[in-house]
C-alpha cells in the first residue's frame, strides 16, 4: 500500500483565500485586523515560524506586529510586552512563542495574555472551555490537524484515536479537542508519552495515529495497524533540515499520512489566521 498523502499546504492556500475575503470584509466595516508575535531568545526554528506568521498576514491582509526580546529578558520585561499588547487596539489577538528560554515563565506568561486575544488558545480560561466542549479560540495546531483530517473525508467520531505526546501546545489540546463533544470530534483517545511501556502495542490499536513528540522517527512502521491514517506532528531540526516524528516505511502500511513538510505546519499558521480573524470580529459584537 502506498498511502495518500495528506496536503496541509493545499488546504491552508483554500483556507487563506477564504481569509482575505473575510478580512476585506471586516475592514470595509471599518474593523482593524492585527496580529501581535513576540519572540524571546534567538531559537532559529522559532524565528523561522514567527517570520512565516507574518508572512501569511501580508498575504491575507492582516497587519502585523512584532517584538523581540533577549534570551536573557527578565519576566516582567516579557510581561511588560504582553500588557503592552493587550491594551493596544490595533492588536486583535496575539501569542508569545513557545517554548521560552526560561521554561518557567510560561504558565505565568499565557495567564497574562488576555482570554479575548489569546490567538492560540493555550491560556487557562481557554483552555477550560475546550475541557467543558464550549467554543472559543482552540490552539492552532491541534484544530489545524483535525480540520485537515476531515476536509480530507477522514472520519473522526466513534473512531479510535491515538495521540503520541502530551505537550501544551499539540498533544494535549489535541486529546481534549477529538474526544469532546465538538462536531466532528467525538473519538475515543488514547494518549501515550515516553513513559509509556509497550509503545508500540498501543499504537497499533489506532485507526488515526498523530504524534507530537519531536523524536525523530519514534513511529516505525509496525507500530501502525495496516490502513491507519498516520499524522505526523513533530517538529524537530537537524541543522535547516525538519525531521518527522514518522519512520519513512509508515507511509508503506498507512492509508493516508502526512508529508514531512507541507503537512501540519501550514494547517498550524493558516488555523492562527482564523482566530485572529475570529477574535478581532468578537471585538464588534
Ligand atoms: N511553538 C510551537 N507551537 C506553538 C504554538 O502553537 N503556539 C506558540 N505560541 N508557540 C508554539
Amino acid at each position: 500500500m502506498s498511502a495518500l498523502i495528506l496536503d496541509g499546504q493545499a488546504l491552508a492556500n483554500e483556507m487563506k483565500l477564504e481569509a482575505k475575503r473575510k478580512v476585506d470584509e471586516l475592514k470595509a466595516n471599518g474593523v482593524k485586523v492585527g496580529l501581535g508575535t513576540v519572540l524571546v531568545g534567538d531559537d532559529g526554528p522559532s524565528a523561522n515560524y514567527v517570520a512565516m506568521k507574518h508572512k501569511d498576514c501580508e498575504e491575507v491582509g492582516i497587519a502585523s506586529f512584532h517584538r523581540h526580546l533577549e534570551a536573557d529578558a527578565s519576566l516582567s520585561q516579557i510581561l511588560e510586552v504582553v500588557d503592552e499588547f493587550n491594551e493596544n487596539p490595533e492588536i486583535s489577538a496575539f501569542l508569545v512563542q513557545l517554548p521560552l528560554p526560561v521554561g518557567e515563565f510560561e504558565e505565568e506568561v499565557l495567564e497574562r495574555i488576555q482570554p479575548r486575544k489569546d490567538v492560540d488558545g493555550l491560556h487557562p480560561m481557554n483552555l477550560g472551555r475546550l475541557v467543558m466542549s464550549k467554543p472559543g479560540p482552540l490552539p492552532c495546531t491541534p484544530a489545524g490537524i483535525v480540520k485537515l483530517l476531515q476536509r480530507n473525508g477522514v472520519l473522526i467520531e466513534g473512531r479510535r484515536v491515538v495521540v503520541v505526546g502530551r505537550g501544551l501546545t499539540v498533544g494535549r489540546p489535541l486529546a481534549l479537542l477529538l474526544s469532546s463533544a465538538l462536531p466532528g470530534c467525538n473519538a475515543a483517545v488514547t494518549v501515550v508519552h515516553s513513559r509509556v511501556k509497550n509503545l508500540g502495542e498501543i499504537i497499533r490499536e489506532g485507526e488515526i495515529v498523530i504524534s507530537a513528540t519531536g523524536v525523530p522517527g519514534i513511529i516505525k512502521k509496525e507500530f501502525i495497524k495496516p490502513g491507519a491514517v498516520v499524522v505526523g506532528a513533530g517538529t524537530f531540526f537537524e541543522g535547516r533540515k525538519l525531521i518527522s516524528d514518522l519512520e519513512d516505511a509508515v507511509g508503506e502500511v498507512a492509508s493516508m499520512i502526512t508529508p514531512r513538510i507541507g503537512g501540519v505546519g501550514p494547517m498550524t499558521r493558516a488555523m492562527l489566521i482564523e482566530n485572529t480573524i475570529l477574535a478581532a470580529s468578537k471585538g464588534i459584537s
